[in-house]
């Protein structure tokens, strides 16, 4: 099979592109949240329970209120009305937490926001939040590590909607589990991790009259707005958001959080703009959290290892306020041929703070527990863990009975293995060495799926010879300005520096979430075609202008290329600068709008699409200090067109950078006497940083795939972190010969 090489290309399109937005973030002028100063404006401190479970017997705000400097202290008793939100149709109106901030005096979990401060300055309302005083009537708070599923019926309701825990099943997977001549059942835990983006989460509330105006970083302006304007009962028309840079969210952002509604009603309480930044102990608390996950997985196997069969039930936990599934077995149905197959999933409840979406929800946990069983299989049969995986390769989606839009997973299984030089693996465990370290190899594969959410765009083309391109989409840091930079400069011929993005605002074009990896499948065809219509309109001014070259042309005549609008006869001879054109008729601009439609959640899809690749993962083990380190990953990755390589392969290698962390170091720890996150620090909550880096060599596959959009470019922000862990968790165990199925590997677990 041969490897199939970025083409080359001319376009500005599939190459590596500096960040439009670079000069912006380096020289500070880049605004985020809480860069947006206003006249007057307060500042707002969260007061957080410190307990996790029990009620609110006093809450005693009398020496915070007399404090000097403090305009209010915010509680249930004088916080007005917040009402209930609930989803509306495509991805508006979700939240994790519906509950609105102070709705009754129970307190379900540590850090539950029960009083606001506002001040003048920050750190009179951090003074004036100490200085309220809570009294409980607390119990004993849940947050056992062991999960059991609670009672509930087999359809239970999600923020996503309802979902049955009988999740997927075909053939008859008990019986052919009991008759299986190889067999498998283990159980792979993984921990709470929490989301630690840079910037923590920030939003300023600014009213004017009935109108309400939050800066907020967020990863869905379009679905906070219509959170908000459900919450304050507000037509969405008087309800604006706006997030311009965003330092990142790993999904901690993309659904509204309860500090939204409390910065919004504080602001309608004293009259003046307010300002509500969490400290980073706080982003433990109401901001979201991977949930725990326990997943029992069985495989029933041929001794040549074809899978015969396939369980995987999964428990994970949620809060007591919220919903959020952890789809753990999003990718079991379909990532291998299999006859027998049953996913089931169970929910755990907890005194903990909502579970939210964290970079690759879901199938990250679930593909670190069936990739590590498909490890554990291959080890047990003595055969090659690539072997068995191509062994095991399907052709078509078995789950949905369709075939996949572009799946070329074995190509990526002999690119990675060439570039990682996997055939020189001795299996034995502990035999390979270098410079007098224990080598381990590991490696997995991975998925992430490839969709569209609805979007919409504008662009405008202007006298200057600039571009305008504006949707209410956003950049969470991963290069959003850049790719619609240069999705219109590819189709307009505007040059890239010439183009100007607009994002981040609700007031745009309606775009999508920046989540699922999916924002910028979703927005390359709306582009597009907004950016057709505006060449449509400049054919119609260059037949219709009076000295125009073309005045006696139809527009069906003309054509656009690189700017300039040509004869189509005269093969692009004798164009004319679209700019020209507009000055000529005294036209400042044309303008084009577009739209695309979702394929996300499509009931009747005819391709299954999946992103695909793999990870090969070398550690080093020195036994005598008991120090592992990751040494070398290489990764590939087939993900259809990459818009922008340079980006591209940053988001793959951050995310393994992440999947270090995740298989070696992160976890959230909660007190078992209050409730509370421990380690709720970024020095006591580790995560991998550069010195844990080793090189990542990351190689796509370039296979444009036209289902998803005009490009074929599918999303690469998720699938990176996807699988990582358990070639890293293999590689421990090929150097170790210890087989660590609970997330992080710990030291002590070496030691054994
Ligand atoms: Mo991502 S977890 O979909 O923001």
């Amino acid at each position: 099979m041969a490897t199939q090489q970025a083409p080359p290309t001319v376009s500005i399109i599939g190459r590596d592109t500096v960040r439009v937005d670079g000069p912006r973030k380096v020289t500070g002028v880049a605004q985020f949240t809480s860069d947006f100063h206003f006249p007057g404006m307060l500042y707002a401190v969260p007061v957080g329970a410190t307990i996790a479970n029990g009620r609110i017997t006093k809450l005693d705000t009398a020496t915070a209120e007399q404090m000097p400097g403090v305009h209010a202290i915010l509680h249930r008793g004088n916080i007005g009305q917040i009402f209930r939100s609930i989803p509306g149709p495509g991805f508006s109106g979700i939240c994790e937490e519906r509950r609105p901030p102070f709705e009754d005096d129970v307190v379900r979990y540590y850090g539950q926001y029960i009083a606001l401060a506002v001040a003048e300055t920050f750190e009179t309302a951090k003074a004036a939040a100490d200085a309220v005083r809570a009294t409980y009537a607390a119990e004993k708070p849940n947050v056992e590590l062991h999960l059991v599923a609670d009672d509930e019926p087999d359809e239970v309701m999600t923020t996503f909607g309802p979902r049955k825990r009988l999740d997927n099943q075909r053939g008859d997977p008990d019986a052919a589990f009991a008759n299986a001549p190889v067999t498998l059942d283990h159980t792979y835990v993984t921990p709470f991790e929490t989301h630690n983006p840079l910037e923590p989460h920030a939003t300023t509330a600014v009213w004017e009259g009935q109108t309400l105006t939050l800066y907020e970083s967020s990863q869905g302006v379009v679905n906070l707005r219509s959170v908000l304007a459900q919450m304050f009962g507000l037509p969405i028309e008087h309800v604006r958001v706006i997030t311009k840079f965003v330092g990142s969210g790993f999904g901690s952002k993309l659904w509204p959080w309860t500090l939204c509604p409390l910065a919004a009603a504080a602001a309608r309480q004293v009259g003046k703009p307010v300002r509500l930044v969490l400290a980073r102990k706080m982003m433990f608390h109401a901001v979201g959290h991977r949930p725990r996950t326990q997943q029992r997985v069985r495989l029933g196997a041929t001794r040549e290892g074809k899978l015969i069969s396939l369980h995987h039930d999964y428990i994970y936990t949620r809060s007591v306020l919220e919903a959020h599934h952890e789809d753990c077995g999003e990718a079991t149905p379909f990532q291998y041929s299999v006859p027998n197959l049953r996913v089931t999933f169970g929910r755990a409840k907890r005194n903990i703070g909502g579970g939210a979406d964290m970079r690759g929800p879901g199938r990250v946990p679930g593909l670190y527990a069936t990739e590590s069983a498909m490890n554990e299989l291959a080890h047990q049969l003595n055969m090659d863990p690539v072997k068995l995986r191509i062994l095991n390769e399907p052709k078509i989606d078995e789950s949905l009975g369709i075939p996949f839009s572009s799946r070329h997973l074995l190509e990526c299984f002999q690119l990675g293995s060439e570039k990682f030089g996997w055939s020189n693996r001795n299996p034995a465990v502990g035999s390979m060495q270098r410079d007098g370290l224990t080598l381990g190899w590991g490696m997995a594969g991975c998925s992430w799926v490839a969709a569209r959410f609805s979007a919409a765009a504008n662009v405008q083309l202007r006298d200057d010879g600039t571009c305008r391109v504006a949707s209410a989409t956003q950049d969470i840091g991963t290069g959003t300005y850049t790719i619609l930079a240069q999705l219109a400069s590819a189709r307009t011929g505007v040059p890239l520096e010439k183009v100007e993005v607009e994002l981040g605002d609700t007031s745009l074009p309606e775009g999508p979430l920046s989540g699922g990896s999916i924002a910028t499948g979703s927005v390359v065809n709306a582009v597009f075609a907004a950016a057709d219509e505006a060449i449509g309109a400049l054919m119609t001014i260059a037949v219709s202008t009076p000295g125009s070259p073309f005045v006696h042309r139809k527009p069906d005549e003309l054509g656009f290329e690189d700017g300039k609008v040509f004869v189509k006869n005269d093969n692009g001879a004798n164009g004319v600068a679209f700019s020209d054109l507009l000055r000529r008729a005294n036209l400042r601009m044309v303008t084009g709008n577009g739209q695309s439609a979702a394929t996300f959640g499509d009931p009747k899809p005819k391709f299954s699409t999946q992103s695909f690749g793999c990870h090969f993962a070398e550690v080093t083990w020195q036994p005598e200090i008991a120090r592992l380190r990751v040494s070398r990953v290489v990764t590939v990755i087939d993900a259809g067109e990459i818009i922008n390589t340079l980006a591209g392969r940053n988001q793959i290698q951050g995310a393994v950078v992440m999947g270090i962390g995740m298989a070696l170091l992160e976890r959230t720890e909660y007190d078992p006497q209050n409730g509370a996150p421990i380690n709720s620090s970024l020095a006591d909550y580790i995560v991998a940083v550069n010195a844990d880096a080793p090189a990542v060599e990351v190689h796509f596959l370039y296979y444009p795939d036209k289902e998803i959009n005009q490009v074929g470019a599918r999303g690469i922000g998720e699938i990176g972190l996807a699988g990582i862990a358990a070639a890293i968790t293999d590689a421990v165990h090929h150097a170790t010969g210890v087989r660590v199925r609970e997330l992080p590997v710990k030291i002590e677990d070496l030691l054994a």
